[in-house]
């Protein structure tokens, strides 16, 4: 019984051998077919391009006959292959045939008035969210016209603000417009706003409105102290009138040097030149001591207390024949003012 494992033992020493040299004739072979494989690789290279077309053993429809785009066919009049669409054709998805929702304009081209969406709280934290996207940068959060690259250096343009009479009282199919098509000196958004979207800005714009101005007869609706918070008013008036003084006091020297930086950092240049020739606003060539043509109808001779209104509180006074588009820079400091003030002084006639 003991011999039994032994010779099978053995057995299997000479059968592993057997298997170990089929092993090393199938590494040899193996090395022989990879040499084998990269010296076919290697052959296909080659230095240059070879001229008869390639062996295609199943045809597809890379071989047809067909014009590439842009190539000439002269089989039509105007020598194009690629043919323009049928005169008034509309891709699927793109009728846009509500002037009122589209454009914010009536049959009578008049903008409309009312928002031609149903305005819940959902479509104003929308309006909310796109407003904060693309035009809080200038027209600020709260619609004051302090976006952050309005703030001096940049020589931007003003954004207005939106808290004034005039643009309480446009209608909404104005603001819509304003965004879809830019004015003036304010791009257009329709290519990055949809117009679904235009419309919630519109209507959060309204809500920024509100929420700075609320007519005196709409707050005695509410159960508000209306002497105690124009008492607040006051006071919160008088200490910006004190810390604008006490700014003043502390200096920020007055010169024609440092007005023109203001006026060019402030963008005064987009609107007013200083040439002669007429822009959004009156040339500033030879303002000082000239005499305008008020809109009411009255006339006025520039003096210094004139152009320090027509600064601050753009809006007081409108030459006639402009439209009054010009942003209050009431936050610019009175040292400030001063200097565009003499700046503009020195832009006489005969330069
Ligand atoms: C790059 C700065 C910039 C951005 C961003 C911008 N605006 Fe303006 N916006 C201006 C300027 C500048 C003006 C004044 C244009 C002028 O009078 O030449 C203006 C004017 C306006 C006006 C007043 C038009 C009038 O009748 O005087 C409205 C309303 C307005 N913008 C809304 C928007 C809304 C809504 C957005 C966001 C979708 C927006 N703006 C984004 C710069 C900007
Ligand atoms: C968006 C265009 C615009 C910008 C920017 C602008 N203005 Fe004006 N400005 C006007 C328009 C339009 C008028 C005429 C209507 C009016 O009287 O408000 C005007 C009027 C004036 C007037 C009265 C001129 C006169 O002939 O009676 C002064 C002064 C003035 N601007 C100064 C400035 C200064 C300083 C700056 C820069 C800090 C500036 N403006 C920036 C548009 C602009």
């Amino acid at each position: 019984m003991k011999e039994g494992p032994k010779v099978s033992e053995s057995s299997a020493v000479v059968s592993r051998a057997k298997g170990n040299s089929g092993f090393r004739m199938f590494l040899e072979s193996s090395k022989i077919l990879a040499i084998l494989i990269v010296v076919l690789f290697l052959g296909a290279c080659r230095g240059q391009r070879f001229e008869q077309e390639p062996v295609h053993p199943n045809m597809n429809m890379d071989q047809q006959e067909r014009f590439e785009a842009q190539e000439q066919n002269s089989f039509f009049a105007d020598n194009r292959s690629m043919r323009q669409p049928v005169e008034g054709t509309i891709s699927r998805g793109n009728l846009r045939q509500d002037p009122v929702f589209y454009q914010g304009i009536n049959e009578d081209s008049s903008f409309v008035s009312e928002i031609p969406v149903e305005v819940d709280k959902a479509f104003l934290y929308r309006g909310q969210n796109g407003y904060e996207v693309y035009c809080t940068p200038c027209h600020g959060k709260v619609g004051d016209g302090q976006g952050i690259v309005m703030t001096g250096q940049y020589g931007f343009v003003p954004a207005p603000t939106f808290h004034q009479e005039r643009l309480r009282n446009v209608e909404n199919g104005y603001l819509y417009s304003v965004i879809a098509n830019g004015i003036r000196n304010m791009p257009a958004y329709a290519h990055q706003i949809k117009v679904q979207d235009r419309w919630a800005i519109v209507a959060y714009i309204r809500a920024l409105q509100r929420s700075q101005y609320v007519p005196e007869e709409d707050i005695q609706e509410y159960d508000v102290d209306l002497a105690s918070l124009q008492s607040d008013f006051a006071d919160q008036q008088k200490k910006e009138q004190a810390q604008q003084e006490a700014a003043a006091a502390a200096g920020g020297d007055v010169s024609a040097a440092r007005g023109e930086e203001l006026y060019v950092a402030n963008g005064c240049q987009a609107c007013h030149s200083r040439d002669g020739s007429d822009g959004i606003g009156p040339t500033h060539q030879g303002v000082m001591g000239r005499t305008e043509q008020l809109a009411d109808g009255s006339s006025i001779t520039v003096d210094e207390e004139y152009l320090r209104e027509s600064i601050v509180n753009p809006s007081a006074k409108i030459v006639e024949g402009y439209d009054p588009v010009m942003a209050p820079y009431s936050y610019l400091s009175d040292s400030e003012i001063q200097s565009l003030i003499e700046y503009l002084k020195t832009l006489s006639d005969n330069q």
